[in-house]
């Protein structure tokens, strides 16, 4: 499994670019902060754990363009580059919590001059992708003990390589089935409006020669009740402090329909993706995107001009829909407010 999803390289933050895959791997190197907030914003990188890394390293692209040797004068600039991308894309937390992290160092560095805090911002940068690399193993370690042998999965979105910078969060859990031995079935997703689950994550399972399957997304209650399907596997943008998840818009679809089938549903995230200041799922906000991307597919009209538009990008699944959440620091189950709270906190790294 390589995926150079998102890193830094000379000077400038190297993407694989999303909105050309399957038809080309092509790259792009985003040189400075309003680049690489296109590139979020357009979903040329995209999956909450990739974006937390993009905020980061978008802060490390405004250091190095930064003259100043003055201290407060440059805490202004990346205060203004924090505002800049926190407004890029809402319901993803990596993003913020990625830049909460930037800050504080900053802010826990008051005597530091401006040189020291461009390295240590650079080095806290390095340390995020480190650590969603290191994360995303310890998830799918825990989460591959789920998986049985000749199982059949079903997924939505792209929780893979290219939503992380390693092994993804629901994909990932699979990868590790499949090299400890297991044969699993996936089926994915087509995930209308922008097709992630037909363009990336069916690219994604074909190159680790995974068997899989594209669905589109209204087939899902069919597969189910013809008892196609053993699990459910998603990843997560943001989850409430009680287990209420956000994720890819149609997720809710699949956790009703798994409830009713008796199927479980298994949600897979770093603890960077919890929002515990968050009480419950309304609370988590959610992005609505154009109308444009209902009614055009690759640029070509499929709807009558001026037809009105519903495009939130994002569902939330209730906590009693959930059968598990699987993190780097265990698996949780319900009762999940206490649950999340014992796990999270007992096994902080
Ligand atoms: O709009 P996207 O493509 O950024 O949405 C991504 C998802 O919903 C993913 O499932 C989620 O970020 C988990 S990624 C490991």
């Amino acid at each position: 499994m390589s995926i150079p999803t998102i890193d830094w390289v000379n000077n400038s933050v190297k993407i694989i670019n999303q909105k050309i895959l399957p038809s080309k791997l092509e790259f792009i190197y985003c040189r400075d902060i309003k680049a690489l907030y296109k590139a979020i914003k357009t979903l040329q990188v995209r999956g909450a754990p990739a974006l937390g890394i993009a905020a980061a390293l978008g802060i490390v692209l405004t250091t190095r363009h930064s003259k100043t040797k003055d201290r407060a004068r440059f805490k202004k600039q990346l205060d203004k580059a924090i505002r800049y991308l926190s407004t890029a894309r809402p319901t993803a937390v990596n993003l913020f919590s990625a830049l909460k992290r930037m800050e504080a160092i900053v802010r826990e560095n008051s005597y530091a001059s401006v040189v020291k805090l461009k390295k240590l911002l650079f080095k806290e940068a390095m340390a995020i992708i480190k650590e969603d690399k290191l994360v995303c193993r310890k998830m799918a370690k825990f989460g591959a003990r789920l998986i049985k042998d000749n199982d059949r999965i079903l997924t939505i979105c792209n929780a893979g390589a290219l939503a992380t910078a390693d092994y993804g969060t629901a994909l990932g859990v699979i990868y590790r089935a499949k090299e400890e031995g297991k044969s699993i079935k996936v089926f994915s997703c087509e995930t209308r409006p922008l097709l992630q689950g037909a363009r990336l994550t069916t690219w994604e399972l074909l190159k680790e020669n995974i068997d899989t399957t594209l669905i589109c997304d209204n087939m899902a209650a069919s597969l189910m009740a013809n008892k196609k399907i053993d699990k459910i596997f998603v990843g997560a943008d943001r989850i409430a402090a009680n287990g209420d998840t956000a994720n890819k818009i149609g997720t809710y679809n699949l956790a009703v329909l798994a409830k009713y089938h008796k199927i479980p549903f298994y949600v897979v995230a770093p603890a960077s993706t919890f929002d515990l200041g968050i009480q419950s799922g309304n609370q988590i906000p959610i992005e609505n995107r154009s109308g444009r991307e209902i009614t055009h597919i690759f640029g070509r009209s499929i709807a009558p001009s001026g037809i009105k538009t519903y495009n939130p990008a994002f569902d939330v699944t209730p906590h009693k829909l959930i059968t598990a959440i699987i993190t780097e620091r265990g698996i949780i189950e319900s009762p999940f407010k206490e649950n999340i709270k014992e796990i999270l906190v007992r096994n902080a790294i």
